[in-house]
């Protein structure tokens, strides 16, 4: 791999911090991020829920493979970030960051994730 493609890997955490059921906040540059364990496996999201951009690693609950907003009980599937619904909504599921550990430091590929989208209140139907 060469030194160009590596740039955009920026170290988040120690793997050994991201702990079964943590939320925990990471910022990198002018990304906000949320890293957290999910069946053994270390995930990032951006960290803003899709519905109205409040911080999951401050309104956001991780229990049984599910992480839940607070502000208005939206669910997503810790392991995928899909927005859980009887309705699927690709739009509202969670911004996922590639992730790989080197060394016992987790890092975080932050350029390849796209723009971030906020998706507004009034296009999503109650479910
Ligand atoms: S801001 Fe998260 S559910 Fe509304």
């Amino acid at each position: 791999m060469s030194a160009e493609t590596d740039s955009n890997w920026q170290a988040a955490l120690p793997a050994s911090q991201v702990v079964d059921l943590g939320l925990h906040a990471v910022t990198i540059g002018d990304h906000k991020l949320v890293l957290l364990r999910a069946d053994g496996q270390v995930l990032a999201y951006r960290d803003a829920c899709p519905h109205e951009g409040f911080p999951l690693s401050v309104h956001g609950e991780h229990q049984d493979f599910v992480i839940m907003c607070r502000k208005h009980l939206w669910e997503f599937d810790a392991a995928t970030g899909e927005h859980i619904s009887r309705i699927p909504r690709p739009q509202c599921n969670l911004q996922r960051y590639p992730v790989r550990q080197v060394d016992g430091m987790i890092e975080v590929d932050v350029g390849t994730a796209p723009p971030p989208t906020l998706v507004p209140v009034s296009s999503i139907r109650p479910v």
